[in-house]
């Protein structure tokens, strides 16, 4: 399975956000935190600021949508040309019918849960989805410490995607990814990593892209 790295541009400088893509242009998507402050206690930004990232961004946009309504939302995104919209499954009553309806922009579509959300509801129905984002933070902020009492549902995801032989279908994970337990998420079968903090805080963020998806590689199953 491909290693991807999606950092976040939440720990980006919103005033300089065009120099900060250009900064992260070995990543393979960038990952977009649209935080509304009901579904979680934070606020980003919304369709007018994602339609501008879409226009200047060297990658393709991954939606995380932390709102709501995401059946009133997530087709906006799908249709402003983001590569994938991931919504979570905690704020819509059926994810199955919100994902057909991504699909249908031609977008990929993702499910998230929160740590406490359980991923057995999601398994008979992986043929729905593109992407199961298992957060390993409560989202809201970026700058948490991963939670790696997660990593049994990144287990069962890559299980039964390899028992349905879906290679197609990414595992993503999200909070708290750095250098040591990039390794710990990848050994249990993540492919997909997004990294806020420890692309931006310090260094060259491509080449902490870089570091990153080698170590990913070298922890990744084979
Ligand atoms: C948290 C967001 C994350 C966040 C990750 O709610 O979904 O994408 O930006 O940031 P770090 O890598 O700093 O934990
Ligand atoms: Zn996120």
């Amino acid at each position: 399975m491909k290693v991807k790295i999606n950092p976040s541009i939440l720990a980006a400088d919103f005033v300089n956000l065009e120099r900060d893509l250009q900064r992260i242009s070995e990543s393979d998507l960038v990952h977009i935190d649209v935080m509304d402050n009901h579904f979680v206690p934070n606020l980003t930004f919304g369709l007018q600021m994602v339609t501008r990232i879409q226009a200047v961004s060297p990658v393709p946009l991954d939606v995380h949508l932390m709102i709501e309504d995401p059946d009133r939302w997530a087709l906006g995104y799908a249709e402003l040309g983001a590569h994938s919209v991931t919504f979570h499954s905690e704020a819509t009553e059926d994810p199955v019918a919100l994902a057909r309806r991504i699909r249908k922009t031609g977008a990929r579509a993702g499910v998230a849960v929160k740590p406490g959300t359980g991923v057995q509801e999601l398994l008979p129905h992986l043929d729905e989805f593109d992407q199961v984002l298992v957060m390993t933070v409560e989202p809201g902020f970026g700058g948490q410490s991963f939670m790696e009492f997660v990593m049994p549902k990144v287990r069962a995801v890559n299980e039964r995607r390899m028992l349905d032989r879906r290679d197609d279908l990414w595992l993503q994970v999200d909070g708290g990814i750095d250098a040591t337990t990039i390794a710990i998420a990848a050994q249990a079968g993540a492919d997909t990593f997004v990294a806020g903090t420890s692309v931006f805080r310090e260094g060259e963020p491509n080449e902490n892209i870089q570091k990153l998806r080698e170590i990913a590689r070298i922890h990744q199953l084979s």
